[in-house]
Parts: C-alpha cells; sequence; structure tokens
C-alpha cells in the first residue's frame, strides 16, 4: 500500500471510532436510550423461541400439536382420536382433527360457543359433558364424525361462580358418577356458598348433588390411579411469603376435610383462619406429597407407561402452571410423580424450560394422554397444546399450524366510517389506561401483542377484555368501550 492509502485509512479508523465512542457517551448519560436494555434485551415472548430450550427426559421428544389457541385449558380425547380443548375465555369448546397422524392438528372447528367460561370437559356415555364458571351442561356427541348432535342444555344451574377460581374441572369416576371441582371465591376466607372449595358429585343426569369432600381451595386437576383411589392437585393460598405454605396433592376420600381455609400442608393452622378451629384443623388430612409453594399444580393424569421406561408405570404427570405470586417465579413446568413400593412419592422434571432466566414462555395447564400413548399438554399462556411421545423424533416449531385456520377478517362487517370512530375511541382508551406499560411493540413489555387478527374477531377479543387471563388486570369497560378496544387492536395487530 502507499504511503496516503494507509495515512487515509487511518485517519478514516480513528474518525469512526470517535464517532462510535461518542455516540455510546451520548446515549448512555443523555438517556436517550436505555443502553442497558438494549443491550441485555430481554426474551421478548415469543412462541419461536420456546422450541430451542424445552427439555424433556432421555428417550422423549416434544412437538407441537396445535398452536394459537387463546387460553387453550381442559383436553379430552373422543373415542375417534379428535381431541377437544376448553377455551374458557373465550367460551367455547373446540375440536382439533389430526387427519394424518403426524402429531399435528389439520384442521379445527368451533364445537359450542356462547359458553359462561366453560373449563371441565368429559364424556359419558353419548355425551359431551362441560363445566361452565356458574352450571353444568351437556350436548349429546357422536364420535364418528365429530359432531354434536343435540341442542347444548344445562342440567345444574346456580352454581356459585365468578371470584377468583372461576374454573370448575368436571370428569367421571370409575363409579360412573361426575365429579366436579369447585374453587374457592377467595384466597383466604369462609364461603358463602358451602360449594366453593370442595369437590361435588352428581348423578349424571345432573342430580344428586352432595359434596364429596372439603377444604380443597383451588383442585383444579383430578384424576383416578389404576386402583381407583382420586387424587388431586391442590393451590395452597397467597401472601404467606414466598415458600409457604405447600401445594398439594391429596388422595381424597367420602367427607374427608383437607384443611382449607383453616390449615395449610400438614394441619398447620392457617394464621389468619386457624385460631378458634382446633377440632377441624385436627382432623383435616394431610397432603400425600408438597409441591414446592405457589407451583400452582393444575391438571393431573394417570398414564399408561407400556413402551415407556418402567419408572413410568403408574406414574402421574401434572402440569405446575407457576404462579406470579412470587419474587422469584418457579413452576412452569410439567412434572411426573413416582410411587415406590412403600407408597413414598417422588417428583421429577417432565417437560420444562419454560422459565427463561425469569421470563416466562409458557404456563402448563391441563394434561392428558392421547389414544397414541403421547401425552398432550396444554399451555394457556402462549396457546399451544405440547405433545411429548417416547421414542420417536418430533420437533416444536410453532407457528405453521396456526396459517392453516387464520380466522377471517372480523372487520369487514364494519363501515370504514365505523371503524375510525371505534378506531378512535379505542385508542383513546389504550392511552388513559396505559396498555403501553405491558404491550410494548419493542418487545420489552410483559407481552408483546401480535397477530390478534388472526386469533380472534370483534366478539371473541372483547369476551378477552372483560375476563382476561392473569397478570393481565381487570379493568372496568362497558360494552361499547371493549368493542372499540377489540376493533383497534385487530385493525393494529390483523396479522398477516
Ligand atoms: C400489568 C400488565 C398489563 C396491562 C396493564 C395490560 N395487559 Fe394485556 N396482557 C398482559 C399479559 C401478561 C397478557 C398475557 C396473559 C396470558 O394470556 O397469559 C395480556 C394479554 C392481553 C391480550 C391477549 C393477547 C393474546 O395474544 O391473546 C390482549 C388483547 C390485551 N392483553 C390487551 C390489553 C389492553 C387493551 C390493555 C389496556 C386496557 C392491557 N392489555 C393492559 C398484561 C397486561
Amino acid at each position: 500500500m502507499t504511503k496516503p492509502i494507509k495515512w487515509l485509512l487511518a485517519i478514516v479508523a480513528t474518525f469512526l471510532t470517535l464517532v462510535l465512542v461518542l455516540y455510546i457517551a451520548m446515549r448512555v448519560f443523555v438517556g436517550a436510550v436505555d443502553l442497558d436494555a438494549v443491550l441485555n434485551n430481554p426474551a421478548e415472548f415469543n412462541p419461536a423461541n420456546v422450541g430451542s430450550q424445552i427439555q424433556v427426559p432421555d428417550g422423549f421428544s416434544i412437538g407441537t400439536f396445535a398452536a394459537d389457541l387463546t387460553g387453550a385449558r381442559v383436553l379430552r380425547f373422543s373415542d375417534e382420536g379428535d381431541l377437544l380443548v376448553s377455551m374458557p375465555k373465550l367460551g367455547q369448546i373446540i375440536i382439533l382433527k389430526d387427519d394424518d397422524s403426524d402429531g399435528r392438528a389439520d384442521r379445527r372447528e368451533v364445537l359450542l360457543q356462547g359458553l359462561n367460561g366453560p373449563n371441565g370437559i368429559d364424556f359419558f356415555e353419548g355425551w359431551l359433558y362441560v363445566a361452565e364458571s356458574d352450571a353444568l351442561g351437556r350436548v349429546s356427541f357422536d364420535h364418528a364424525t365429530g359432531l354434536t348432535t343435540s341442542p347444548y342444555q344445562q342440567i345444574v344451574t346456580g352454581l356459585p361462580g365468578g371470584g377468583n377460581h372461576w374454573k370448575k374441572t368436571l370428569r367421571f369416576g370409575p363409579d360412573n358418577l361426575m365429579y366436579v371441582s369447585m374453587g374457592s371465591s377467595c384466597n383466604v376466607c369462609t364461603e358463602d356458598d358451602e360449594r366453593r372449595g370442595t369437590l361435588v358429585r352428581y348423578s349424571p343426569d345432573g342430580t344428586n348433588e352432595m359434596i364429596f369432600a372439603r377444604g380443597l381451595r383451588n383442585s383444579a386437576g383430578f384424576d383416578w390411579s389404576a386402583n381407583g383411589d382420586i387424587y388431586a392437585t391442590d393451590n395452597g393460598r397467597d401472601l404467606l411469603g414466598d415458600d409457604y405454605p405447600p401445594c398439594e396433592l391429596n388422595l381424597v376420600t367420602e367427607g374427608a376435610h383437607y384443611g382449607w381455609p383453616y390449615a395449610n400442608g400438614n394441619q398447620e393452622p392457617d394464621p389468619d383462619f386457624g385460631a378458634g378451629n382446633e377440632a377441624l384443623i385436627e382432623k383435616s388430612v394431610a397432603p400425600v406429597h408438597n409441591f414446592k409453594a405457589h407451583n400452582a399444580p393444575l391438571g393431573i393424569e394417570f398414564i399408561d407407561a407400556e413402551g415407556m421406561p418402567e419408572e413410568y408405570q403408574g406414574a402421574a404427570i401434572v402440569a405446575l402452571h407457576g404462579s406470579w405470586n412470587r419474587s422469584e417465579k418457579d413452576g412452569y413446568k410439567v412434572v411426573s410423580l413416582h410411587w415406590n413400593a412403600a407408597g413414598e412419592i417422588s417428583e421429577r422434571d417432565f417437560v420444562s424450560g419454560f422459565l427463561d432466566d425469569g421470563d416466562v414462555l409458557g404456563r402448563p395447564a391441563e394434561v392428558v394422554q392421547g389414544p397414541d400413548g403421547a401425552v398432550y399438554i396444554s399451555d394457556d399462556y402462549s396457546g399451544v397444546i405440547y405433545r411429548v411421545a417416547y421414542g420417536e423424533q418430533q420437533q416444536l416449531q410453532l407457528g405453521s399450524v396456526a396459517d392453516a385456520y387464520s380466522a377471517e377478517n372480523s372487520l369487514s362487517s364494519y363501515t370504514n366510517d365505523d371503524v375510525d370512530r371505534l378506531n378512535t375511541a379505542g385508542k383513546a382508551l389504550y392511552n388513559q389506561y396505559q396498555c403501553i406499560a405491558c404491550h410494548n411493540d419493542n418487545g420489552r413489555g410483559l407481552k408483546t401483542l401480535e397477530n390478534l387478527g388472526l386469533k380472534y374477531d370483534v366478539e371473541t377479543l372483547s369476551e378477552y377484555l372483560r375476563r382476561p387471563n392473569a397478570p393481565m388486570p381487570q379493568f372496568p369497560f362497558d360494552e361499547a368501550q371493549r368493542e372499540a378496544l377489540s376493533v383497534y387492536l385487530i385493525d393494529r395487530y390483523p396479522g398477516s
């Protein structure tokens, strides 16, 4: 190189370095950009991130059965192997069909809609049963076609709904009776309606209601072991610190009391409700297994481990939803419970990795074993159903399933003028209530809003806003305001 060119290069390099240093110094000291945040951009919530870090035990693989299912909760397979999913937030029960049996849903249809917070679902003698927030109902169901064949009818009404734990779980037992868990209305309190905080049993037609067991704060999941015992998960109360009380697995027997609200864990008097209830506490039944505090165990399923390693014989799989009521987040995984010969229970990770350095990527909610032996897990945070199988290769590939059934643009029923007017009103509400605090478009908020037009129409988004998923707060919007916000959000985040 000739001398002048060398000089020129040196000058240019020095100049560029200076500019860079100056720029960074300006950004940091002037504070126009939070450089720290830019450099350590926390993993924004993006379903595509989920795949890379989710772990399953050796020999198992995890794949995506379906995605874009807002608030998907309880899962139940029909005799034909179609998967029914309850969507309490949207008021719907949907059916997913895997026509080519490749472990990914190909079709999705709405079976029932307009229900009030439908959560628990189960089949019994040709009926599909549904537990709404305040009622139980059923519809006759043709397993061969996957269609309902009668109008949906409520068979029990006037159940205590609302408040905390308004989702009810419903399952038929080996005794052909219907069991419904009714969570408490509060964190800790004495209930006005004695059915809250209990497991209630009915005849299949909804008659003969009887409280089967009490003192269960929120037994969102229960299942029968091979020898016919009922095991129920239960979530311990909040506000007694990060590590107390434990969440529970209870062996539920008729007439027993499991402590809430008077006792926590193993007959330990509750600081607020224990005093004066000593006799009751002494009779209360201790859990058979403690989960860590605030892990929030929800769905439980005893699995048939044929073809799986020996240690899964007689095991149960439990979804730990995780809790925001803890300074350091914990839970957010799926575990397996194993009974040894002495009846002692040990807990192992089954699917983990939904917690990424404090950022939540998913919240497992419910578990069911499919006719193919695979374990299906709903995640009501990312709206995904995972499929965990042994001795099979599969991949978490989120996104592509969603494209298959993208909803029609629901704003087409509005005139342009209406869209403009509602848009303006919606935007004003969005600003007034500072939604941006959690929904920052740069991905640094709690949750990035995207593709809303693919997931919702105005009606379903309004319904979501009426009763959002925690930790999204509930705002005091009336119907018109919810409509305006929904139009604004769908218009702003239509999805491609
Ligand atoms: C305190 C934080 C917070 C605030 C404030 C907040 N949200 Fe949310 N929002 C969330 C979180 C977290 C979720 C995800 C909840 C879930 O499904 O688990 C969410 C979910 C949503 C969803 C559903 C997104 C989807 O992909 O299904 C919509 C729509 C929404 N919020 C709109 C709003 C609007 C409109 C406002 C203001 C009126 C608002 N949010 C205020 C935290 C917040």
